[in-house]
């Protein structure tokens, strides 16, 4: 019997992954791996279109994307992680999918809105707003079932099943229609300085990001300087007390402990010894997929090898379905 298809991807946009997308991602993925014929993305072509992309660092953000993902439990023997750009039929689909693609209905992406915004008009680019129609190009690649993604992406899911089920009905049944998949509560992580905003990569300030690879000390430093509050109880309260909350929320993520049992744990316990514990395990858990990546950076050809194959295998997939689309859509074929 054959697994039912799984896609997701993270941008390649930073050296390190932080600790939202650790528990939002990679721990879902990690699990999903033997449900699934399980394919990870590092995309890059989609990290172009951040304002602040930098060239000199891509290349090397890309390589370090892959060892994370093989760190943290992602392994090469039963999932395939490549790189996007690796595989020319992203770029050649999305185009096939732009031409159907509604103007307004691309219009009314709120991420886009939001990322327009905050990169003002001159890093707007059409690249920014043709991102959800390469996003679509990847999961109808490869007949995928299901998306693991943050509830953030659903807008973009959504779109890529619309646009599926339009090139079905007007040029026949090519694609298979995909699913979103979103983690269960508590995978949200919130800034630590900042508890009631979503971690983020482009967060301005570095103090209230776990960073994955971080050294144990700064973890640890940033999570004893955490914003609190003066209640003096450690308790799931999201309403009154975001900052203990997002650390007990990021506490039963690494541990498996229930709400109440954390809860428990810390009763009539202080917030610097509350503080300690939550540093103590977040440093337990990263430091081994720290130590990892490390290692597999320091040999970068093997890793360029691994990712080489695994296009291959993508590659096989993605031009057989292109092709389809390109037959479809009505293109002459090209005489091999
Ligand atoms: P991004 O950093 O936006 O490229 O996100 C990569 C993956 O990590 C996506 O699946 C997101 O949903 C997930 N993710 C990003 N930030 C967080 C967060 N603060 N908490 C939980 N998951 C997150
Ligand atoms: N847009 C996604 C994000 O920012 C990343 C992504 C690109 C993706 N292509 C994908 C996720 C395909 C799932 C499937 O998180």
């Amino acid at each position: 019997m054959t697994k039912p298809r799984l896609y997701s991807g993270i941008q390649p946009s930073k050296d390190s992954l932080h600790i939202g997308n650790y528990t939002g991602a990679l721990v879902q993925w990690r699990a999903l791996q033997d449900e699934y014929d399980a394919f990870f993305s590092i995309v890059d072509l989609h990290a172009l279109t951040n304002a602040a992309h930098d060239p000199k660092i891509l290349a090397d953000a890309t390589r370090g994307l892959a060892a994370q993902y093989i760190a943290a439990g992602i392994e090469p023997a039963k999932s395939c992680l490549y790189v996007q750009s690796h595989v020319s039929a992203h770029s050649e689909l999305t185009w096939l999918l732009n031409t159907i693609t509604g103007f307004g209905e691309a219009n009314r992406m709120t991420q886009f809105k939001d990322k327009s915004q905050r990169f003002g008009a001159d890093a707007t680019t059409v690249g920014l707003f043709d991102y959800p129609v390469l996003m679509a190009a990847d999961i109808l690649l490869y007949d995928t079932v299901i998306v693991p993604v943050g509830d953030d992406q659903r807008q973009h899911v959504e779109l890529t099943r619309d646009l599926a089920e339009r090139f079905n009905s007007r040029f026949g049944e090519v694609f298979v229609l995909p699913k979103a998949q979103f983690p269960e509560e508590g995978a949200r992580v919130y800034d630590l300085q900042n508890p009631t905003a979503k971690m983020s990569k482009s967060a301005e300030s570095d103090a209230g990001i776990l960073w994955l690879l971080d050294e144990p000390s700064v973890t640890a430093k940033k999570i004893m300087r955490a914003v609190t509050d003066t209640l003096g109880v450690v308790r799931f309260d999201w309403e009154n007390q975001p900052g203990i909350t997002n650390l007990l929320s990021i506490y039963t993520a690494l541990t498996g402990r229930s709400e109440q049992e954390a809860e428990d744990e810390f009763t009539g316990r202080g917030y610097g010894d509350f503080k300690k514990t939550v540093a103590d395990a977040v440093v337990a858990e990263f430091e081994p997929v720290r130590a990892r990546t490390l290692e597999l950076q320091a040999d970068p050809a093997e890793l360029d090898r691994l990712l080489a194959a695994n296009a291959e295998r993508a590659e096989a997939i993605a031009n057989a379905t292109l092709k389809r689309a390109q037959d479809a859509i009505g293109l002459l074929p090209r005489l091999r």
